[in-house]
């Protein structure tokens, strides 16, 4: 019997029961690219999006042509507390576990001293601080269940700021304490870290001056590709014993 047993399981496809990886803002650009690292690395994925519907159907389509049932699409203003708790709930309903949480969704504009409004402060502030918060807060129980990890995506203008965005570089920051605070609260379950990105995709309304600024700036000479974050992601995810770190992906801008 026993020997039986032992055949049925080496028989048994390879990945029964995959982790799962939540990742916001993942229809596109830096999110799409690590919402396709981990697929590939054997990972349901939820993909979160707000506006982008369409390329977040896409991106599903495609995961799922390669392995049935292994990508779906969830929409949420992460402004809003009540999609952000709905966000949770439909997230682990679907799999009934999350293992992975990513926290990638941003929005970036600058703030220049005399302009900044509450709802600036709301918007930055509640993409990049306030909703990673209460994710994190919400997929507690189920991270330390199934001894997940949380990947939160920062910057390193967290640490020094760029000029007329303080609103963003002030919510960026608190996402690094949010970081480190949390790899402490919610150790030894889950773990927790951080990525911070050098120039990588260009921001929309750059101009060719600015980019060769910047490029001057970076000791390796160019910018990264979503695929050196992504493959960070994948890295922290798998590195069981470190949490509370934020690893800069910058070419080495930020020394
Ligand atoms: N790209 C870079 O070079 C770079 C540099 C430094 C740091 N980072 C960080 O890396 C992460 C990914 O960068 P990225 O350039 O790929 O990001 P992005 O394209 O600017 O934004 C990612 C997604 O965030 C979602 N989002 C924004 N506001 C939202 C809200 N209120 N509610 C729900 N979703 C919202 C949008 O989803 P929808 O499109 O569905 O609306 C958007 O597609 C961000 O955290 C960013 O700060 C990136």
């Amino acid at each position: 019997m026993n020997q039986t047993n032992d055949n049925a399981s080496l028989e048994m496809p390879e990945n029964t029961n995959p982790r799962v990886a939540l990742i916001t803002g993942a229809s596109q650009r830096l999110g799409a690219a690590t919402s396709k690292e981990l697929h590939q690395h054997g990972y349901n994925i939820i993909i979160h999006y707000n506006q982008s519907l369409t390329s977040a159907q896409e991106l599903v389509n495609s995961f799922n042509q390669k392995r049935e049932n292994s990508a779906h699409a969830i929409q949420a203003d992460l402004n809003d507390a009540k999609s952000v708790t709905n966000l949770a709930e439909s997230a682990l309903g679907l799999y009934g576990k999350i293992n992975v949480l990513v926290n990638n969704a941003s929005s970036f504009y600058p703030t220049p001293m005399g302009s900044g409004t509450d709802k600036d402060w709301e918007n930055l502030f509640g993409s990049n601080s306030k909703a990673p918060f209460f994710l994190s807060q919400h997929l507690t129980e189920t991270l330390k269940a199934n001894q997940g990890c949380i990947i939160n995506m920062v910057d390193i203008h967290a640490a020094r700021p760029i000029k007329d965005h303080t609103i963003y570089c002030m919510a960026k920051s608190s996402l690094v304490t949010l970081t480190k605070s949390l790899a402490k609260e919610l150790a030894p379950q889950v773990r927790v870290n951080g990525v911070a990105p050098g120039a990588i995709l260009w921001p929309e309304n750059i101009t060719e001056a600015e980019k060769e600024k910047i490029l001057r700036q970076i000791p390796l000479e160019r910018i990264g590709s979503a695929k050196d974050i992504a493959k960070t992601i994948l890295f922290l995810v798998q590195a069981d014993y470190i949490t509370g770190q934020i690893i800069a992906v910058d070419g080495g801008r930020s020394l």
